[in-house]
């Protein structure tokens, strides 16, 4: 009689296990909408909101747990501005573009908080602390032009007042490191 066991079913190296535990965080998630049509960016915000970005491998599981091709998961993520693609710095830095903030020199605090981090919009600095993303109006435009980092308000900015607040900001840091 044979006592074969199957310790390794699943040895195709295809990684698709590693996904499973990986992203098991997910799976509560994908038990509940994988199955209804048109759920697709329902799942990709949750799991944006879990894993902080959407990485490929992430986008790739989804595809899979979903029955989607890579491609529509990419094509509908990159479609949308809410969701992103890289890691997030530890202050995300929310520069409001709207109306208010425009018409108060929204462009010129970008320039400043650009030149100060040497990053552009999207993009995280090198040490993995600040991510510069415009916003469309936060809510508080008598103090235009505003931003906030992480959940901190910062309003009636100037190119001064910002490069002073991100100056602290790293100032906390090195003393914390
Ligand atoms: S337009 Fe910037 S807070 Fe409203």
């Amino acid at each position: 009689m044979s006592h074969e066991t199957h310790e390794h079913e699943h040895g195709c190296g295809c990684g698709c296990q590693d996904g499973q535990k990986q992203f098991e965080e997910l799976t509560p998630v994908l038990d509940n909408y994988a199955d209804i049509p048109g759920s697709l960016i329902t799942i990709l915000q949750k799991a944006q909101e879990l894993y902080g970005f959407l990485s490929v491998e992430l986008m790739r599981y989804i595809a899979i747990e979903t029955h989607n091709s890579i491609a529509k998961v990419y094509g509908v993520a990159t479609f949308y501005t809410q969701f992103r693609f890289e890691p997030v710095g530890k202050y995300l830095i929310m520069l409001c573009q709207g109306t208010a903030c425009h018409v108060n020199g929204s462009e010129m605090i970008e320039e400043a908080v650009m030149d100060y981090l040497e990053i552009k919009e999207g993009e995280t600095t090198a040490d993995g602390l600040f991510t510069l993303n415009n916003v469309a109006c936060l809510g508080c435009c008598s103090l235009s032009p505003v931003m906030m980092i992480n959940d901190d308000t910062y309003g009636q900015l100037t190119k001064d007042k910002v490069k002073h607040i991100l100056a602290e900001i790293k100032e906390t840091e090195k003393t914390i490191s």
